[in-house]
């Protein structure tokens, strides 16, 4: 009797803290929508074929060598032009950059890399295959942890920077290790786009990117967490590529939109939205894809966000698209973080 009192005691309190869950109102969102952790990472569909294998030179199962609690690290910003390999500097001038993390053990002298990127390029990642006989629009969009021996000094130092931002004991980074093996695990696909009402700092941020970038950021934060200590000052500048929207509608995922079941309206816009946008097979291709689908965005002003393997509605507004190098400093104890 007394425990039956407690628990409407209770639900009448819980009641009056949610008013629109009560009244039978609509789920509240957060801002920006968490992106979803997995409990392990799923074998890619074999329709999806890299066109560069992806880790080429990784131990297959991205094993991290174990240092000695004592031994001293150092750490390296490392950021390249993206597709430097083929085009020279020419995205550089763009700042359409890649980074990544070095290592170097001071004491056996052995040094690594460690960055994170897509399975299947990045074209596959921000445009879906339209497969005939499949009706939903098919992602080939994993993104994963690469971790190999050596630094290619001259790859990253020419065009890029090569700087060292802080130095760690062996302690720290085999902490590191297990860290980033549970992020590799549970954090699956590459998501280009972030998405936010307008270009201001105060901005909401409705959607953040997952790439190359947002990795080094949380590996740098994991390492401040872990008592490291960041040189200063440096500037750090990365590449993001926002869509600029009011608030987004949520519309479901493959089974809610696309199945037997459901009305096929909206699968069809969708769909016809990523038509002109099959994943371009060759960077001019995807710079074209990049320009076009700026254009129908302005003329439109609708995105289908593809995100947490769910698709958004967002009514995209002015200036729509943009692609900014700003900085975002390395972790301090003044900046709080
Ligand atoms: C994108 O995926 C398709 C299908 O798996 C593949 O043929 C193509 O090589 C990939 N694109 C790139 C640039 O690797
Ligand atoms: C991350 O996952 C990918 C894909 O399974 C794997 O190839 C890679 O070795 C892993 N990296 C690390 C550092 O565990
Ligand atoms: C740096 O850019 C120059 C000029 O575009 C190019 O010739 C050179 O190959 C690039 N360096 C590397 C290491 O790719
Ligand atoms: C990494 O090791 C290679 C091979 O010993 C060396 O050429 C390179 O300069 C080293 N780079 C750094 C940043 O330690
Ligand atoms: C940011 O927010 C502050 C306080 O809410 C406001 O005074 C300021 O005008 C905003 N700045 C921009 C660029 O919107
Ligand atoms: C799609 O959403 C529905 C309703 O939320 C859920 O029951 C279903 O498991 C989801 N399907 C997939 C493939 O995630
Ligand atoms: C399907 O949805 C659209 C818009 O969401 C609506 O206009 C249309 O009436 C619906 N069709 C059916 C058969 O329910
Ligand atoms: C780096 O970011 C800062 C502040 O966001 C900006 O003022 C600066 O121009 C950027 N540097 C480059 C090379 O774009």
């Amino acid at each position: 009797m007394a425990i039956n009192l407690w628990s409407l005691a209770w639900i009448w309190l819980a009641l009056q803290h949610t008013p629109s869950a009560a009244a039978g109102g609509r789920r509240e969102q957060t801002w920006p929508v968490p992106y979803r952790r997995f409990d392990h990472r799923p074998k890619p569909d074999p329709f999806c074929q890299p066109m560069y294998p992806f880790c080429p030179t990784g131990s297959p199962d991205g094993e991290i060598p174990q240092m000695k609690d004592q031994d001293i690290i150092e750490v390296y910003r490392l950021q390249t032009p993206v597709w430097e390999f083929k085009y020279g500097d020419l995205l550089g001038h763009f700042h359409i950059m890649h980074d990544a993390i070095g290592f170097r053990n001071m004491l056996t002298g052995k040094n690594y890399t460690m960055e994170w990127y897509e399975l299947f390029q990045l074209g596959n990642c921000t445009f879906p295959h339209l497969r005939p006989g499949i009706e939903a629009p098919f992602w080939c969009n994993q993104g994963a942890a690469c971790f190999y021996d050596g630094i290619d000094d001259l790859h990253w130092k020419e065009n890029g920077s090569l700087v060292k931002v802080s130095e760690i004991t062996g302690d720290i980074f085999n902490k590191l290790a297990q860290w980033v093996k549970e992020d590799n695990r549970t954090g699956i696909y590459y998501e280009t786009w972030t998405v936010q009402t307008d270009p201001s700092p105060n901005a909401t941020v409705w959607f953040k990117s997952y790439d190359c970038s947002a990795f080094v950021l949380r590996t740098y934060q994991t390492l401040f967490e872990l008592g490291a200590v960041f040189k200063s000052p440096i500037q750090t500048n990365y590449t993001r590529i926002f869509l600029y929207s009011g608030e987004p509608t949520y519309l479901g995922n493959d089974t809610t939109i696309f199945g037997l079941q459901c009305n096929k309206t909206l699968g069809k816009e969708i769909t016809s939205f990523y038509f002109p946008f099959r994943p371009p097979q060759s960077v001019k291709e995807l710079i074209l894809s990049l320009l076009e689908i700026v254009n129908k965005v302005v003329l439109e002003k609708t995105f289908y966000l593809y995100f947490n393997f769910e698709y958004w509605y967002l009514p995209i507004k002015k200036p729509y698209v943009k692609i900014t190098y700003e900085e975002i400093p390395l972790p301090s104890k003044s900046t709080g973080a």
